[in-house]
């Protein structure tokens, strides 16, 4: 199935510039196979640990624009496909987000999908099997996918309790790929690069990342991300101390309770290099 280039209201969601992706194991090959036969894909992983980048860096690869819908408590399946508006003419039909990556044929991606109420959720179920189509009631349309539409979703299965899950029959429809904090080496090489700091200070920064992984279940509900590091390696690029950046773009952020950010602020500092340690 060969790509066709985007039409005009899509031509927005292209990717032009490839964005920067280190690839950890073989993601970048399951995705392009499960793209290949058009399969929906969840991204299963922590915050921070590159899913959207990842994706970005799919659709550019693919040669299709990315629509991407951030999905929240308060989204509702008109957001997703569309509604009527007033205009000065009459109400006047507007394709949601979704709607018009099924007619023109983008990659959707929908970002923290468990976030979003079930009864929003199933109005992906036609889409994702044999059908390919999304109904839309209000408008009384059913619309085909175009043949380049692909539905990616993302899942933090971290924060799930038994109210905030998928359904099972959405679960059970898509290709999972696992994601999680890449092994030191490469997480120093991504912080290195994305912040613009050698691989010397990443390192630094990288340890912090483990050690905070460490206390994950003691008090934290995860520990620090990917882009937390690199937070910090940019204040510390930009002339902040090393254990100033820490403080603002980790500990500060990561929790609001006193004796965990103590206990993470002792575990840090134990493994920091001598003069950056707090006095
Ligand atoms: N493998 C990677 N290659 C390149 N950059 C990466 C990689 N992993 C993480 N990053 C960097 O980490 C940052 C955070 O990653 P990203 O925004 O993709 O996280 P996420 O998994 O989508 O998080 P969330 O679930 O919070 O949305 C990116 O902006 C990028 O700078
Ligand atoms: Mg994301």
């Amino acid at each position: 199935m060969a790509a066709t280039p985007a039409s005009g209201r899509l031509s927005a969601h292209e990717i032009h510039d490839e964005p920067f992706y280190r690839p950890v194991g073989d993601e970048i090959d399951i995705f392009a196979a499960a793209y290949a036969s058009r399969l929906p894909v969840m991204l299963k992983g922590p915050t921070g640990c590159g899913k959207t980048r990842f994706v970005e860096h799919m659709a550019w690869r693919l040669k299709r624009p990315l629509i991407t819908v951030a999905a929240h408590e308060d989204l509702t399946a008109a957001d997703l496909a569309g509604r009527f508006l007033l205009a000065p003419e009459g109400t006047v039909w507007h394709d949601g987000p979704l709607t018009m990556a099924v007619r023109e044929g983008a990659i959707c991606y929908l970002d923290e999908i468990v976030e979003a109420r079930q009864d929003t959720t199933v109005v992906i179920h036609p889409l994702t099997d044999a059908r390919r189509a999304l109904p839309l009631e209000k408008k009384g349309e059913l619309v085909q996918a175009h043949p380049d539409f692909q539905l990616t979703i993302s899942y933090n299965p971290g924060y799930q309790s038994a109210v905030k899950d998928l359904k099972e029959s959405t679960k059970q429809r898509f290709v999972a790929i696992e994601f999680d904090y890449p092994e030191a080496g490469i997480e120093a090489e991504i912080v290195a690069r994305e912040a613009g700091v050698s691989v010397d200070l990443a390192g630094t920064l990288v340890d912090v990342g483990l050690r905070s992984r460490n206390l994950r279940g003691h008090g934290l509900a995860e520990g620090a991300s990917t882009r937390m590091l690199i937070h910090a390696a940019v204040l510390a690029r930009g002339g902040a101390s090393l254990e100033a950046a820490v403080r603002s773009a980790i500990l500060l952020p990561i929790t609001d309770e006193r004796d965990v950010r103590d206990a993470l602020g002792a575990a840090i500092a134990a493994g920091l290099p001598a003069a950056a340690r707090p006095r």
